[in-house]
Parts: C-alpha cells; structure tokens; sequence
C-alpha cells in the first residue's frame, strides 16, 4: 500500500485516472515468453560470485498441504466477502509453505552491507531482468558488499504456474537470486511472502547488516543507500521510508485495498512505510520476525509490517528521500526525468524498465554535471 489513504471523495475521479494509468502500464509491461529467447548473448552474466548449481541447505520436509479453515464460512458476513478476501479469510492461518527456488548458501556466505529483497511476481521477468542488470547488481559499493534476491510465489493457475516455475528455475540456475514459495503470489498474500522471508532471513542470513524491502518496478539509488547506512548500526532499530500515518482500513469494496470488518474490526492502522521501498536495519528484521511469529497476518502488508513494529515498541520513521508516493513518474516528462534530480533521492517509485536502464545509464555517465548540491538524505 503505497499512498496514504484519506477517507476523502474527491480523490476518487483521482484514483479512477490512476487505475486507467496503471491499465497502460500493465498492459506495456506484458510481453510473451519468447522474449526470453531474443536475449542476446551479449547480456554477459553479471561479476558474482553466485555458483551455477547453488548448494540447496538440508531438505525441509515438505509440509502437508494446508486446509481451509471453513468453521469461517459460517458467519453471516462471509458469503458476501469479495473471492479474495474469502480466499485470504480460510487460509489466512496457513504460514508453512515449501521453496520451490532457494538462494544458493553462498548468498550470504561472505558479509552483506545491503541485501536487496524486492517482491516480484512470477511473470515479472522483464523487470527483474533490468534490476540485475541496473540498481540491483551484486557489486561492492564503498567497498561494502550488496546482494540480490527476488521473493516470489507461483502462478494462480496451473499451466501458468508450470510455465513460470520453469522461468523461474532458469533465472535461479542463472543468476543465484530468486527465493520462491509454493503459495498463490497475489496482493493479499504479500504478506505472507514477507513472513515467509523474514523466517529466511532468520535462518539462513541473519548477519546481513541491513536491507532494502521493495517492488520490482522502483528505481533504488543503491549508491546512496550505501552513503545514507554507513552510518547507522545495524544492532541498532532502523525501519526509514514513506511514514504514511492517520489512516484506516478502506471499508469500499471495489477498492484494492478494501479490507473489511470481518478481518480487521479495528478503525486505525499503526504508521507504517509505504511498502513501495522501505530501508531497515538487522536488528529491526529480527524483531520484525518475532513480532510475526505471533501475531495474525493482515492482507495489507506494509500495513502488518507497520503492526509489527508495534507490537515491538518500535516506530517506523520517513526518509526525504523515498518516494513511492506523490512525485510524477519519469515517462515523458522530460524535466522529471533529469538525472540530476534522481542523484539525490534513495528509492522512487515507479519505473517502467526502459526507465530503469536509461536513468541508471545517466546516473553513472563520468560527466554527469549537476548545478544544484543540496542534499536530501
Ligand atoms: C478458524 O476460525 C475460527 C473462527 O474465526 C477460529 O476461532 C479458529 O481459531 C480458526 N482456526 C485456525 C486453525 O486458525
Ligand atoms: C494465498 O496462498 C494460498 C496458498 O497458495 C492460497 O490457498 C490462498 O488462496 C492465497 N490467498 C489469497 C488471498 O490469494
Ligand atoms: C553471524 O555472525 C556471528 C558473530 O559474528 C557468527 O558467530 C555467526 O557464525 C554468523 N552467522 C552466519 C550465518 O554467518
């Protein structure tokens, strides 16, 4: 959940014209398999130290599949629930699901600086293609290593789910940096893929100093983040994004993000980070992890997240220079697109991938000469 969500009206006509945007958008970005196929050899595999056939940790036994809880759909209100939110209601309990795709062991073998978790779903290959090969590459910045992993679940549907896994099964053997479950990827499950990763972390790379938590269509400026974390400790809370405060459950069904009585009585949401891109500490993922363990999921992630610091004693914070809300995408805006702009912030929220490769392109260009110095981070 990315914008603040103001129980006003007139943002309505607002949101429609953002929903026909996003529509575009979603429809630029879906582009047949065989894309896969026209990749050049050229795409040099990236300077990692990712091994081609990862070392898989010991096998977990495979969890039995987990069952509806019907006793729900006997309240009066079920019947009428949106499919999804009757879908999130009967398995909202389920939180053991097994990896289809694990990170190889040498992920987090050598110290991490930054991993960069980003949340990406199945088909999304265009756009992890371009985070690889843009602000997500595995390099040292400042001499401090950053790591990759994408978190995905599968597809809805069987032949689809078949199809991406195999996708996702060459882009793990390729580049070492996908993380995925065996449970349906949609909006309201993203929850439970950060429970999910927040368990990994636990286990399998707990000594990562710090982590990027985002979507795969932002621009992250990973150089910056390195600057802006040098200074902080990692034994030491830090959650820093877009504070989004004052909100509450959307109560209208035909909103995305509607969430209803039956699963949230409650009127206020915690403050929480837009779940766009958010940077936090070690220490605060571990607390995070514990928070999780107990308490019941929410479909709204980043909201559940901002639940969890609470329930921890802790309190998300804003940094100037995230903006997953309120600054007007690149396109074709010309002037919003300046390179300039961009080396100052973080993380800006949303990018198509051809964005992502030019403004990484401009960022990096030697004789990049920016009048303007002040500093936002
Ligand atoms: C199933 O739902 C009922 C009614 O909400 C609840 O009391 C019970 O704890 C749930 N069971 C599980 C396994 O979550
Ligand atoms: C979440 O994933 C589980 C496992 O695939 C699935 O049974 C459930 O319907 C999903 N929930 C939603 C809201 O998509
Ligand atoms: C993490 O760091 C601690 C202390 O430096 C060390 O004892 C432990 O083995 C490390 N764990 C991993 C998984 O690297």
């Amino acid at each position: 959940m990315r914008r603040p969500r103001a129980l006003r009206s007139g943002w309505s006509l607002l949101l429609a014209l953002g929903a026909v945007t996003t529509l575009v958008l979603l429809s630029l970005h879906a582009r047949p398999m065989s894309s896969l196929q026209t990749r050049s050899p050229r795409d040099a595999p990236e300077t990692t130290q990712a091994p081609k056939t990862p070392a898989q940790p010991p096998a977990r036994p495979r969890p039995a599949p987990c069952l509806p809880n019907t006793s729900l759909a006997a309240h009066p209100d079920f019947a009428a629930q949106p499919t999804h939110v009757r879908d999130f209601l009967l398995y909202r309990h389920c939180r053991d699901f097994p990896t289809l795709q694990d990170a190889p062991a040498a992920k987090c073998a050598s110290r991490v600086f930054l991993l960069l978790a980003i949340k990406s779903s199945p088909a999304n290959y265009e756009r992890r293609d371009v985070v690889r090969r843009t602000w997500g590459q595995e390099r040292q910045v400042q001499g401090l290593a950053l790591r990759r992993l994408f978190l995905v679940g599968t597809a809805a549907h069987p032949h689809e789910a078949a199809k991406v896994n195999r996708l996702l099964a060459l882009e793990a053997r390729e580049h070492g940096d996908i993380l995925q479950w065996d449970f349906h990827d949609s909006f309201f499950n993203l929850t439970l893929k950060q429970v999910l990763f927040l368990e990994w972390l636990k286990a399998r790379c707990p000594n990562a100093s710090f982590l990027l938590n985002g979507d795969d269509d932002v621009f992250a400026h990973t150089d910056n983040m390195v600057t802006f974390l040098r200074d902080h400790n990692p034994e030491r809370h830090l959650f820093v994004g877009h504070l989004i405060q004052g909100v509450g459950p959307i109560r209208s069904p035909w909103s995305k993000y509607f969430v209803p009585r039956l699963v949230m009585a409650a009127e206020h949401y915690p403050p929480y980070c837009g779940g766009g891109g958010f940077l936090l500490s070690r220490f605060t993922a571990h607390a995070l992890q514990r928070a999780a363990s107990v308490l019941d999921l929410l479909p709204i992630d980043d909201v559940f997240l901002g639940q969890c610091l609470r329930h921890q004693g802790l309190r998300p914070a804003s940094h100037s220079g995230v903006r997953t809300a309120g600054l007007q995408a690149p396109s074709d805006r010309l002037s919003s697109f300046d390179p300039c702009y961009y080396r100052e912030l973080l993380l800006v929220h949303r990018f198509l991938p051809y964005e992502m490769l030019l403004m990484w392109e401009a960022l990096h260009k030697p004789d990049l000469a920016c009048g303007r110095q002040t500093r936002v981070y």
